[in-house]
């Protein structure tokens, strides 16, 4: 480790750097990213993981419901029917070779986990114990729901990230907890070179010299008002991509959770309605029998939270303003209830003040998930269009878990396609840096100007002194996202969704920070987090706003339709972050599978 004191041009402090080398960082230590790390590190590469928060407070703790893969534990099922329900959940937006390789490497994924000691939920004779999700089927669709979602009670995540930060300890990996990455390193080549971050308890600069860098920063699910993420989810690796040049990718598709918790938007699992738990409206009736007649309250989470809006908008919403729906579990048998659902029991009596056992929870669509992200292939490369080829590699940058775009989730993820997109993408990822990447080599020298962007960037923010607050700038961004790319959406809305979204990124310009000091500052960090959303909420609603059609989650009224011929295409946006501007472009969904095991699951109408 040295220091080389230098002190980047346009900034009013000097900024101290601490230079380190490592083979391989990762930024960000949730699901995907400890897999990454422990892949990194068991193939011997020097690997460092950088977290803004201690590994064990990543959002993947607060995963609920389970893990998807078929065992077949609970009946007949195969991951080809997996990989069925995926493609038609995504609504023919996923890239079907990446729907095969996570669908066929599940099963070994979630053996991996249980080897290395997640306390998973047991049947009787002693296996992995599996509920139903929203859109997993059998036999392609035609069969009864599966059980597919391995389970933990409802605390999967938990179980998950805390057995895989075990593992990651095991091996040699330096963890960096409570380092803040500020923006990556990228070459004149076009080649990311690693990423510069604030440590956050001494305020220090670090560089951090890496052959391959992996960005595992989760969503930007705070970029709206109400949603279940966590208030550290601020997409800091989505920006990252965005002011290196690089594209993210069907950013328009933001994933509503249909049982938020109404007024504390904190999640109840889909896993409450896997157990047998119903929705009702204002008249008792379980309405979701009108939507989605054979599967029911187990249809996917876009055509549920579509159906609680329209009850709702129909006035047959519950309570006293008729703004929300019941989720009922009181007919379950509390010794269900206790052993296999006992977190949300906890969260239903602490945000809504109900006995499951005896009441209704009162429950809103809320933000959850984010399909959209950087670009990737199914080994976790991130992708760039050029000279007209969609698939380039952008060398040494890699992206998995919800950060990434794969694209396994389309248009909209079924529940628990998550947990295991985490771990297969994340130790795919683990596998492709051990091929490319040669332990201990030598690296290039860093470019001269390597941690400019970084410090420039922290150093405005650090002495902003205009008129508007990051927390009011940050609400505005909230409001307008929560009211204007919401589950319905049409044209005047977002375009006046745009205006106002682009008025708000305009005013950061006036953004101020009253604390100036680098030691825990977080307003500072807050801010930095602010301004990564900002332009994640603008690459949303503009994505949102050009694509007319209907698809997944992403319901358009004005175009109601899927339109396969003119919009079977990726969005990729970019910005020009000094003109404050984004341009769009396509790349095309992959038509091809990854074996000649399985063939192209053809487009047809997406009814459950
Ligand atoms: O409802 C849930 O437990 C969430 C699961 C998921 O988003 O995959």
């Amino acid at each position: 480790m040295a220091t080389n004191g230098a002190a980047a041009p346009a900034t009013r402090s000097a900024y101290p750097i601490t230079d380190h080398t490592f083979d391989v960082v990762v930024v960000g230590a949730g699901g995907a990213g400890l897999r990454a790390t422990v892949g990194c590190s068991q193939a011997g590469l020097r690997t460092a993981c950088v977290t803004k928060v201690f590994p064990t407070r990543s959002h993947t703790v607060a995963a609920q419901g389970g893990v998807a893969a078929a065992l077949g534990n609970m009946g007949a099922d195969e991951w080809k029917w997996h990989m069925y329900d995926t493609v038609k959940g995504s609504d023919w937006l996923g890239d079907q070779d990446a729907i095969e390789y996570l669908c066929r490497n599940a099963p070994e994924a979630v053996y991996e986990l249980e080897h290395w000691g997640v306390p998973f939920s047991r049947t009787v004779d002693g296996r992995i114990y599996q509920r139903p999700f929203g859109g997993m089927t059998t036999d392609y669709g035609k069969g009864p729901p599966a059980q597919r979602t391995c389970a933990a009670a409802d605390r999967t995540g938990h179980a998950m990230l805390h057995t895989l930060y075990g593992q990651a300890v095991r091996y040699s990996t330096e963890f960096f907890i409570e380092y803040f990455a500020i923006d990556l390193i990228m070459d004149q080549n076009g080649r990311c070179c690693g990423v510069v971050c604030l440590k956050m308890d001494d305020g220090t600069i670090h560089r951090f010299r890496a052959a391959m860098t992996i960005l595992a920063t989760g969503g930007y699910g705070r970029a709206y008002f109400s949603a279940t993420s966590a208030h550290t989810c601020t997409g800091d690796g989505g920006a990252m991509v965005l002011r290196a040049g690089l594209p993210l990718q069907d950013m328009e598709f933001v994933q509503f959770h249909p049982t938020g918790i109404y007024g504390a938007g904190c999640l109840i699992t889909e896993g409450a309605r896997g157990e047998g738990g119903y929705l009702t409206n204002a008249a008792g009736e379980r309405f979701m029998e009108r939507y989605a007649p054979s599967v029911k309250d187990l249809a996917p989470r876009d055509m549920v939270s579509r159906a609680m809006t329209m009850e709702i908008r129909e006035g047959r919403g519950v309570g006293k303003g008729k703004d929300h729906i019941y989720l009922h579990l009181d007919h379950l048998d509390p010794k269900i209830l206790h052993e296999r659902l006992p977190g949300i029991s906890e969260s239903a009596k602490i945000f809504a003040g109900v006995d499951v056992t005896k009441e209704p929870i009162p429950v809103l669509p809320t933000v959850h998930y984010n399909m959209g992200g950087i670009p990737t292939n199914y080994h976790g490369e991130v992708l760039r269009k050029k000279d007209g080829d969609p698939d380039v590699v952008v060398p040494g940058l890699m992206a998995i878990g919800e950060a990434a775009c794969v694209s396994v989730h389309g248009a909209n993820r079924l529940g628990s396609n998550s947990l295991i997109d985490l771990v297969v993408f994340g130790r795919a990822a683990g596998l492709r840096a051990a091929s490319v990447v040669t332990p201990g080599e030598k690296q290039p020298d860093l470019p001269a100007d390597s941690a400019d962007l970084s410090l420039s960037r922290l150093d405005r923010l650090r002495y902003a002194d205009g008129g508007s607050p990051t927390a009011d700038l940050r609400l505005k961004m909230q409001r307008v996202m929560q009211s204007n790319c919401a589950v319905y959406r049409d044209g005047p809305t977002l375009e006046e969704g745009k205006r106002l979204i682009h008025e708000v990124w305009d005013a950061s310009g006036d953004i101020r920070v009253t604390d100036r000091s680098l030691v825990w500052n977080s307003d500072l960090i807050e801010s930095l987090e602010y301004e990564n959303l900002i332009i994640q909420a603008v690459v949303t609603m503009d994505g949102a706003e050009n694509r007319k059609e209907s698809r997944g989650a992403h319901a358009r009224e004005d175009f109601d339709k899927r339109d396969d011929v003119n919009w079977m295409k990726h969005t990729l946006a970019s910005i020009d972050d000094r003109a404050r501007t984004v341009s769009i472009d396509y790349r095309p969904v992959h038509s091809y599978t990854m074996t000649n095991e399985v063939s192209y699951i053809e487009p047809k109408a997406r009814v459950y």
